[in-house]
């Protein structure tokens, strides 16, 4: 990937990535760590709404445990993929090709979680206090944020630009409240320590 934020704000820097097989953040699975949080029941079926969903991993195994799930991407291409998994795997998302940005303008307190994975630190990372505002825009009162922060160290440009915990705090922290925080046990190995779970309850 490039190491610097041009173009990360266009549907076409993704689509390009996607079709030139370049998109090796795709791991073919969804994360462990949201099989064994599913598996674990902690969280009763809601409206979800999965951010960059890129080719759907995650939201088809939402939607397999009984999540009524809304999928948004602004890539074209990972629409297409996150449709056709959802196809093979015999389940029905709401699919949303729109910039997040965007679609937080016009809806407001919609959805019981919003998950987020590897999209906040595809964003230019000047958005990050606005990314981190329009999240508890889209959810209901009392909701949940469930989001698993990736990557946590210091590398150099991006994307996937560097996250730090200070940073997610003191952003999520002005409108959520922080329920819960984990080194999960079972991230993909080159992710392990790298990656932070946290729930966020909406204040
Ligand atoms: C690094 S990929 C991660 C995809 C997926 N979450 C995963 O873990 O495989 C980031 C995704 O976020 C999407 N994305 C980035 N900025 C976006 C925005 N402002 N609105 C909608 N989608 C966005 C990209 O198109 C891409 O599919």
């Amino acid at each position: 990937m490039m190491n610097d934020a041009t173009g990360v704000d266009e549907p076409h820097y993704w689509d390009a990535l996607y079709r030139n097989n370049q998109d090796g953040w795709d791991m073919g699975t969804p994360t462990p760590v949201f099989v064994d949080l599913l598996k674990s029941r902690r969280f009763e079926p809601g409206k979800t709404l999965v951010l960059g969903c890129g080719k759907g991993h995650d939201a088809v195994l939402f939607a397999q445990h009984g999540f009524p799930v809304t999928a948004i991407d602004f890539s074209a291409e990972a629409i297409k993929h996150t449709r056709s998994l959802a196809q093979k795997q015999g389940v029905s998302l709401a699919l949303v090709q729109e910039d997040i940005f965007d679609y937080s303008l016009g809806i407001s307190e919609e959805f019981d979680y919003v998950v987020e994975y590897v999209t906040y630190c595809a964003i230019d990372p000047s958005r990050r206090a606005e990314f981190a505002s329009v999240v508890p825009s889209l959810m209901k009162p009392a909701g949940r944020f469930i989001g698993l922060f990736f990557p946590l160290d210091n590398r150099p440009g991006g994307p996937p630009f560097a996250v730090s915990m200070d940073e997610v705090n003191r952003l999520f922290g002005k409108k959520l409240e922080l329920v819960s925080v984990e080194v999960p046990e079972r991230s993909v190995t080159p992710r392990k320590g790298k990656e932070m779970l946290t729930v966020w309850r909406k204040l």
